[in-house]
């Protein structure tokens, strides 16, 4: 793990920065978040569209539309995202609400907050989804997109446990991720060794249901999934 030292404050989004980088980013996604030209490369709508099968937008607003188009209260992204994911995430923030925006990664964050209007009710932390720097119950809604197939199942289990840790009674987590896609889609067979190669952790949601990594003991008021684009993406909405 390295360690990443800095405090920045610029267009009244101040950051805090004293996170490690996790081993599994270092080592696995080097090439996609971590790496100097990995923005300038990967911050292309087209490019995040071309990875997702042509999904981002049918998936992206799944996600948001799970929230509302005005969206109240005080609420929580797990990690940024390539794409226009935040901004219109932000658009739909009610009069009197916030987003806070959380990565660990400063050149993630720096990214996004570049692309954010000025005067977005944003606010953007430096912290490990592992280890939230947040207050408990704090949130009305958190959206986990596409993270969690990229963490080993240690820091899953935590990301998990840290989000539902954040949010309110009654609160809503909203995740969209990979998932096996059905026998018959051809992505079952043509995808998976790309995933193997490029994305190992990837799979292990192919096996599992999300279920699987909650906290132990935790029963959630409601848990509802739904599949998308023959099975190769979920949507998982969890009361608590
Ligand atoms: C949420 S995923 C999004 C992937 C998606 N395919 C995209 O288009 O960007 C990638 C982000 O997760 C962040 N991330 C990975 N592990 C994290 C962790 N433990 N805590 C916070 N952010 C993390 C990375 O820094 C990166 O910005």
């Amino acid at each position: 793990m390295s360690n990443v030292v800095e405090t920045w404050a610029r267009d009244n989004v101040s950051v805090e920065l004293h996170s490690q980088i996790p081993t599994y980013l270092e080592e696995t996604y080097w090439w996609a978040y971590v790496h100097p030209n990995a923005v300038s490369f990967f911050e292309r709508q087209w490019l995040v569209n071309l990875i997702l099968w042509g999904n981002f937008v049918r998936l992206r607003d799944a996600a948001l539309n799970e929230l509302g188009h005005k969206i109240h209260g005080q609420t929580l992204q797990i990690a940024c995202v390539y794409g226009d994911f935040s901004v219109k995430l932000a658009q739909r923030i009610d009069e009197g609400g916030s987003l806070d925006i959380v990565d660990v990664l400063p050149i993630q964050l720096d990214n996004v907050r570049r692309k954010l209007p000025p005067n977005s009710p944003v606010q953007i932390l430096h912290c490990d989804s592992t280890k939230l720097r947040l207050s408990d119950k704090s949130y009305d809604q958190a959206i986990l997109f596409f993270l969690l197939h990229e963490q080993p199942a240690s820091a899953r289990v935590k990301t998990l446990s840290e989000v539902l840790r954040v949010l309110k009674p009654g609160g809503k987590l909203v995740i969209v991720d990979y998932h096996q896609p059905s026998i018959l889609h051809p992505l079952r067979y043509l995808f998976q060794p790309i995933l193997k190669r490029l994305e190992p952790f990837a799979l292990e949601l192919w096996k599992q249901g999300i279920e699987s990594w909650l906290p132990k003991g935790f029963v959630p008021a409601e848990y509802a999934k739904e599949t998308l684009f023959g099975g190769l993406y979920q949507k998982v909405v969890i009361r608590v």
